[in-house]
């Protein structure tokens, strides 16, 4: 039995989706733990591409059942919106196959206007560049114990006295301080009523789920969204999002004991990419960013914002392994580095005259450091059909070797185009 934490490693983007759908097949539970439908998780199987915002990305995969743990923030109508589609698809996406687990957060109209809201009252340098999804106010409300929880869908007073008493703060700020109109506790209860009615059946305890597939030797997977470098604690605050994203939340935003993993892969993007405000201190403004861009097709799958682009940062990287124990990487994106020209890698960064291994701690650090690169070869040949690492050219072999030994984690996975079938598992 193996149970596997599948967690970003960067910020965020990095082909979770892809590396969940690839080993969906072998296991009985994919589950979120935390995020919400900031997260847009790709999936391509057979040429058909599938974006997962809030539905695990083992969805594709019949035999897997999926779980939304309590540590995720739901929007109800992004949930059924996305199991439409998935139905009209012919994925089946009912309440046999999902549990919500009753302690998971609502999303309630109100957070998607105090986060715009929020964000718009902010002077430029200020601003996050949230994904405007309501992730943060959803999270506020949790924390400040006053949230709607899912299990609240089936108690009508309850989710109306909620409701109501959220909207005395909530108003008081659209109106006296982001000159916004009032909302109405009717109208938001009337919005809800009919998503509480549908997503009742789904509700379920999603620890007693994974109880009982452990003990039927089921394998269970866990998938992370956004990235290390975007937790709340150990990102680069304040540009983060308002989950931890790391793997220690697996057990916390799930409900299961800390020993129950097996596995810890550590998906890694083959160069650095960011979407939204903060430092990034590989970024670049040249063709080879460019050329990240454009071949990588670096645009946001949930916003379609352009992503910023830049060279692989081994601190970045160092600071992930240190934070999450990955037994092991899965490199993804190797392709879009052909014909890049040599190939930069950023393995320290100078910080007030030193030179350091690790990310500073300070806030807003990371915008003052200098990168300090090594480079190697690169290489022309097309690598999209590379199923096998002997198929791969030397340059790219090297440059996967090099990650290893910088990092001190095994690549056991590396992903050389965005189908399912495009990748080369090593033993
Ligand atoms: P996630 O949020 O970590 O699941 O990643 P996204 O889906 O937001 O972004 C990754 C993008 O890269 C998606 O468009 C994937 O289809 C694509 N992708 C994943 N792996 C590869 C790969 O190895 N090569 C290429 N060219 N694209 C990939
Ligand atoms: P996946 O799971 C990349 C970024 C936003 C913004 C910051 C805060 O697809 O890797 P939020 O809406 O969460 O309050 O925004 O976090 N962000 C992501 N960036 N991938 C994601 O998810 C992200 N989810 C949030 O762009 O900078
Ligand atoms: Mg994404």
């Amino acid at each position: 039995m193996s149970n596997i934490i599948i967690m970003g490693s960067q910020w965020g983007d990095e082909g979770k989706g892809k590396v969940v759908d690839l080993l969906g097949g072998e296991v009985g539970l994919v589950v979120r733990f935390q995020g919400g439908n900031n997260a847009g998780h790709t999936v391509v199987v057979g040429g058909e591409q599938f974006i997962l915002h809030l539905m695990p990305s083992g969805i594709l995969h019949p035999r897997a059942r999926c779980c939304i743990g309590n540590g995720v923030v739901l929007d109800p109508e992004v949930f059924c919106r996305e199991a439409d589609t998935l139905e009209a698809k012919g994925v089946a996406a009912g309440p046999g196959r999902i549990v919500i687990s009753k302690k998971t957060h609502v999303i309630m109209p109100y957070h998607k206007v105090i986060d715009a809201a929020r964000e718009e009252y902010k002077s430029k340098g200020e601003k996050i560049g949230t994904t405007g999804r309501g992730i943060g106010p959803c999270y506020e409300d949790k924390m400040a114990r006053v949230g709607i929880r899912a299990g609240d869908f089936t108690n009508p007073e309850l989710l109306k006295a909620k409701i109501e008493a959220a909207l005395v703060e909530k108003n008081a700020l659209f109106t006296g301080l982001y000159g916004r109109d009032p909302l109405s506790a009717e109208d938001v209860f009337a919005w809800i009523e009919p998503y509480a009615a549908r997503l009742a059946p789904y509700l379920g305890d999603v620890s007693s789920e994974m109880q009982r597939a452990m003990e039927n030797e089921e394998n269970i997977l866990f998938e992370g969204a956004q990235g290390t470098h975007l937790d709340i604690d150990h990102g680069t605050y304040p540009y983060v999002t308002s989950s931890n994203c790391v793997a220690g939340n697996a057990s916390a935003g799930a409900g299961i004991k800390p020993g129950a993993f097996d596995r810890i892969i550590a998906i890694v993007k083959a160069y650095t990419t960011r979407v939204g405000a903060g430092p990034f201190p590989t970024e670049l403004s040249d063709a080879a960013g460019e050329h990240l861009q454009s071949v990588g097709s670096e645009f946001g799958a949930t916003t379609g914002r352009k992503r910023r682009c830049g060279w692989l940062d081994i601190c970045v990287l160092r600071e992930s392994a240190r934070l999450n124990g990955p037994t092991e990487i899965a490199l993804t994106k190797l392709d879009v580095l052909t014909g890049v020209g040599e190939i930069k890698i950023c393995t320290a960064y100078e910080y007030n005259g030193e030179r350091i291994d690790y990310p500073p701690q300070e806030q807003n650090g990371m915008a003052y450091v200098t990168p300090v690169y090594e480079t190697m070869p690169g290489w022309t040949e097309d690598i999209t059909q590379c199923t096998s690492w002997v198929s791969l050219p030397g340059e790219a072999k090297d440059y996967v070797k090099r990650i290893e030994r910088l990092t001190g984690v095994p690549v056991s996975i590396v992903s050389v185009g965005p189908d399912r079938a495009q990748t080369l598992v090593r033993k």
